[in-house]
């Protein structure tokens, strides 16, 4: 058996946690301790760089300390360590593969750099066991927006499509905001969704058309959509049924979202879907998603909401997979890439 120590800062959310590697291959999750600093960025309406980073270093060791507290293990039972790389922000991926390295050459153990994206898909081991292959994974968050097709979680995934412009999770934040709703903006439109007519607004669906590329996704014109519309509102002086604009806005991504991987899969002959990310948090989207894939007889996997958000264990979980392929480990003068490519799954 092997024990895993995945640490993950590439964001606001400093993660660390703590896996077992069980000799048939399955995972044990034993610690995901996570400290967020969203409440400092919430005033400016999205992540400020400076900010995350000092607010990483502050919580890396408490958060490390907790970790192995709630697993009941001493830093001595750690086998091998995974560490975030990229992509994500220069100074707060800095913050944890400094750690990461600290901890590799003071306990003398393998040291993996590994790709947030997968990182997101390996959450899903955690609750749901080793995924098949092929799967297809519809990538969710604050930054990307991607389908993705797994073959093997620790060396092959290849990008089907990918967002041209603002990621789901963005245009969730950037809604939100038009509603004067608060930072990050998943949770309270989710909340707002489930009170207002999904109907009320027929809202464009980016990309849809007959000649679009099929697989790629839009969202910044639903976005600005529903500033236009609010704006019109406004300017006739009557009140905005934020319920209502919530659960429409939320229809047009969810449909999107899984209009086109339900089709990816039906055209690549791919059986499972895993959605991930933040956004895979969203009750539309998992509702819709269960709906349709049952259809198509697709099987769909989302992992609990909080497994999606950003986290220290779903790196472990990916390390874990490198571990278990015999994947090279990533030599101590690793750096960072805040531009790492999803098909760069350990550096
Ligand atoms: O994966 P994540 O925690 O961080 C990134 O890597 O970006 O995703 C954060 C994003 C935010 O945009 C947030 O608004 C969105 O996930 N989110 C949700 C929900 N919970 C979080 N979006 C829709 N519905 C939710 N319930
Ligand atoms: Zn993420």
């Amino acid at each position: 058996m092997t024990i895993i120590l995945g640490i993950e800062s590439s964001c606001d959310e400093t993660g660390v946690g703590l896996v077992r590697l069980r000799t048939d291959g399955t995972l044990e999750l034993l610690a995901d301790e996570v400290a967020s600093s969203v409440e400092q960025h919430a005033r400016f309406g999205g992540v400020v760089p400076e900010v995350a980073s000092r607010a990483h270093l502050e919580a890396m060791v408490p958060i490390t300390k907790r970790a192995f507290e709630t697993a009941g293990l001493e830093l001595s039972d750690v086998d091998a360590i995974a560490v975030t790389c990229g992509p994500g922000l220069a100074g707060a991926l800095l913050v944890g593969v400094s750690a990461a390295k600290a901890y590799a050459a003071a306990l003398n153990v393998p040291l993996y750099g590994v790709n947030h994206l997968p990182g997101h898909v390996a959450a899903d081991t955690l609750q749901h066991g080793p995924l098949p292959s092929p799967c297809l994974a519809l990538l969710v968050s604050g930054g990307h927006t991607q389908l993705l097709q797994v073959d093997d979680l620790a060396g092959k995934i290849t990008e089907i499509g990918s967002t041209i412009d603002d990621a789901a999770g963005e245009a969730y934040d950037k809604v939100a905001r038009i509603l004067g709703l608060p930072y990050p903006g998943g949770p309270p439109i989710d909340q707002a969704a489930k009170r207002g007519n999904p109907n009320a607004i027929r809202f464009p669906r980016g990309l849809t058309g007959p000649r679009d590329a099929k697989f790629d996704f839009s969202f910044s014109g639903l976005k600005t959509a529903v500033a236009r519309w609010v704006e019109n509102h406004e300017r006739d002086g009557r009140a905005i049924p934020v319920d209502d604009v919530a659960a429409s806005f939320q229809e047009a991504v969810a449909d999107v979202l899984t209009a086109k991987a339900v089709r990816a899969a039906g055209e690549l002959g791919i059986g499972t879907v895993v959605i991930s990310g933040g956004v895979a948090a969203n009750s539309r989207l998992s509702s819709l998603a269960a709906q349709r894939c049952a259809e198509a007889g697709i099987e769909l996997r989302v992992p609990r909401p909080r497994l999606c958000t950003d986290n220290g264990a779903m790196i472990a979980a990916l390390g874990a997979q490198l571990v278990a392929a015999g994947v090279r480990p990533s030599s101590l003068d690793l750096s960072t890439d805040p531009a790492l490519p999803v098909n760069t799954v350990s550096v």
